[in-house]
């Protein structure tokens, strides 16, 4: 094939420091090393840092059904009698708890009004750090009421921080069976503001019993009722994710078995899906969170039917008989693990049984007839060691036998090196695992280093790699001053392209964790920040988005002096790709230096020349930037079309930068 050089003037970010030394390599378009997987670039997602609870999960009422260990918590009770102290001591509002009548939704409250006027007694949940409440915005309220006389009026008002009233509703419950009723009613907000409250006055006579007290904005994901914030969902798809993992991360293990996530507790009525508590609510010592459990209000049909409308393929992980290996390390024995394999079953014919399977017909009654075409489950979430193994192989017998086709993730442990990694990861292999997991949680000069781990794994294996979990720390792992700096966005970006070029290994990566509430956080850092109101990309995530929506389907070999991948020569990374359908080459450049450099790259293959070409940068001279709520494109991606002149691709990069190229073919 004939070599032709080609030059670009890529004068939209031709930096005015012309380098000194010229760096040449090749990129051999013709020659395809291997296929990028469609599921290459995804997204780990885990309710951690008020991630579904509080985040995603647009449900603005905390404890809405009174189930925290503390059953009022995230509420108060205001009366006008009945209180010192501070503390409420009337029996006008009772929390009853009846776990022999509804043992997963056991507690609900109790109000007797005696001709009570409005004004004398309420209840005022305070959301997740506030709620945040939007100007000419509908809201659905809901309330499940039991009552055997129609005399009681309930007033719903939206609050601001400082008592103003923004928003106001009147219901009066009209059942008097004495059975439990749903019903809804609107508030329009009048302002917005972002930490408001949701108060409820009490008027008539008579009792009222109230469970599931419910407040959604309804411009929801695909305005989907009781469904997720659309601002979130929006940024996870702009990621053009090739599959999403959920629902974690360690809240899969649980501290012990009895916190472990189990999906069949997340699918069906709200109001009976058993609420635990979130395992980040006080795992980080420094950073307590007495308030954060799961209400699984986002739970796997919902987890599924996200996958669906981003384009991304499930990868659910199941708890693999081991509680988290940190905490407690509860196992279960061999001989009783049973229960925990079915539920993977149950969970693949769930996810692909038709209506004539009893959990295909679950799904289709549940709303959603169409399998969601499940092509791979994890088993256990950083679990390691011989017991694991032990388990994992249980597993593996039993999904093989039934569905051969279902791909299997096993993990290697928290951390991709040491002696529990080896062990582990060669055990997998002997059982041919399709995919091991492994999850990098390091400095920034560790990605940096690292970005040619994948050239020297061997290619004789059946067994595939998916970097699970991973994100540079700029200080240490779990350290609360972590930042989202540049300094890491750049390391990432620079070991992404040697994920990228080994995609015949590497088929699967998702950064971790995912999003990160500003008041409700627990981990650092975090791909996607958002408070009550607004959401903010970091660094983090623009290299993820410029890797995902740039992936191309076949890896090309971009090499110095003609032979070497580029892991740093120079301070440059390099990986190219084709997309095939588009008709382009996609070359990626890292440059980590201060200092700009000036690369020439010859470019095997081409049939005719490029007129154009489309570049997209991340770059800042200051490796500490980040961005903020208020200045949030200090780092974010700079387009621009270059013209291809003469036979050479020249390419001026700025220091610390990172540079996307897409040149049609
Ligand atoms: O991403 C945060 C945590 O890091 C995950 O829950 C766990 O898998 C890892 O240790």
């Amino acid at each position: 094939m004939k070599n032709i050089i080609l030059t670009l003037l890529l004068s939209g970010f031709v930096s005015n420091l012309w380098a000194q030394n010229k760096i040449t390599f090749t990129i051999q378009a013709n020659k395809p090393t291997a296929t990028v997987a469609s599921t290459m670039w995804g997204l780990f997602f885990e309710d951690i840092n008020l991630g579904a609870d509080g985040g995603l999960y647009a449900e603005l009422v905390k404890n809405r059904s009174f189930e925290f260990d503390t059953p009022l918590m995230g509420w108060k009770i205001n009366s006008a009698k009945d209180v010192m102290y501070g503390f409420y001591f009337g029996s006008d509002i009772q929390l009853i708890n009846q776990p022999d009548k509804a043992a997963t939704n056991p507690r609900f409250i109790r109000v007797a009004l005696h001709k009570t006027k409005k004004g004398e007694l309420s209840l005022t949940n305070e959301g997740f750090r506030g709620m945040g409440i939007k100007k000419n915005l509908r809201y659905e309220f809901s309330v499940f009421y039991r009552q055997q006389t129609a005399t009681a009026m309930l007033h719903a008002e939206l609050i601001t921080e400082k008592g103003d009233i923004i928003g106001s509703a009147v219901l009066a419950p009209e059942q008097t069976d004495n059975r439990w009723h749903k019903v809804e009613m609107s508030l329009t907000a009048l302002a917005t503001e972002p930490k408001a409250n949701l108060r409820l006055w009490f008027e008539g006579s008579g009792i009222v019993d109230l469970d599931m007290i419910s407040l959604f904005p309804t411009d929801t994901w695909k305005g989907r009722k009781g469904g997720l914030r659309a601002d979130l969902v929006q940024m996870l798809a702009d990621m053009k994710p090739g599959f999403v993992r959920f629902p974690g991360g360690c809240i899969v293990e649980g501290r012990d078995l009895a916190q472990r996530y189990q999906w069949k507790k997340t699918i069906g009525p709200l109001e009976e899906r058993k609420l635990i508590i979130n395992r980040w609510n006080n795992e980080v010592k420094t950073r307590p969170v007495p308030d954060y459990f799961q209400s699984f209000g986002l739970g796997f049909l919902e987890y599924f039917q996200l996958c669906e409308d981003i384009g991304a393929e499930p990868l659910p992980i199941l708890n693999c008989g081991m509680a988290c290996q940190v905490n407690t390390a509860e196992l279960i024995p061999l001989e009783s693990l049973d229960p925990y394999v079915q539920d993977a079953l149950d969970l693949i014919e769930f996810a692909n049984g038709d209506g004539s399977t009893p959990w295909g017909k679950l799904r289709a009654d549940l709303g959603h007839p169409a399998p969601f075409q499940l092509k791979m489950l994890g088993v256990g979430n950083e679990n390691f060691g011989l017991p694991y193994v032990e388990r994992f192989k249980r597993f593996q017998q039993a999904i093989q036998r039934q569905y051969p086709s279902v791909k299997l993730v096993g993990s290697t442990g928290l951390l991709s090196s040491g002696e529990m990694f080896e062990t582990t990861n060669a055990d997998l292999r002997k059982l041919k695992v399709d995919i091991v997991d492994e999850h990098n949680y390091s400095a920034p000069q560790w990605f940096l280093q690292n970005a040619g781990r994948y050239d020297h794994y061997d290619r004789s294996s059946t067994t595939k790699v998916f970097v699970g979990e991973y994100a540079a720390q700029s200080v240490g792992m779990t350290n609360p001053t972590n930042k989202n700096n540049w300094r890491t966005a750049l390391a990432e970006a620079a070991y992404m392209t040697g994920l990228e070029r080994n995609a015949d290994i590497v088929q699967m990566a998702s950064y971790a964790p995912l999003l990160a509430h500003v008041d409700g956080w627990q981990w650092k850092p975090d791909l996607i920040w958002f408070d009550n109101l607004g959401v903010m990309a970091t660094p983090n995530y623009y290299v993820q988005q410029l890797f995902g929506a740039n992936k191309g389907n076949q890896v090309v070999p971009m090499l110095d002096k003609n032979k070497l991948p580029v892991t740093g020569q120079d301070s440059l990374y390099a990986s190219a790709t084709l997309d095939k359908a588009a008709s382009e080459l996609i070359v990626k450049v890292v440059n980590a230096g201060g200092k700009a450099q000036s690369i020439e790259a010859n470019i095997d293959g081409l049939r005719k020349l490029p007129l154009t070409a489309k570049v997209i940068m991340l770059q800042n001279n200051d490796l500490e930037a980040e961005n903020s709520f208020t200045s949030p494109a200090i780092i974010a991606p700079i387009e621009s079309i270059v013209n291809v002149q003469n036979k050479r691709l020249k390419v001026d990069l700025k220091g610390y930068s990172f540079v996307v190229m897409r040149i049609k073919l």
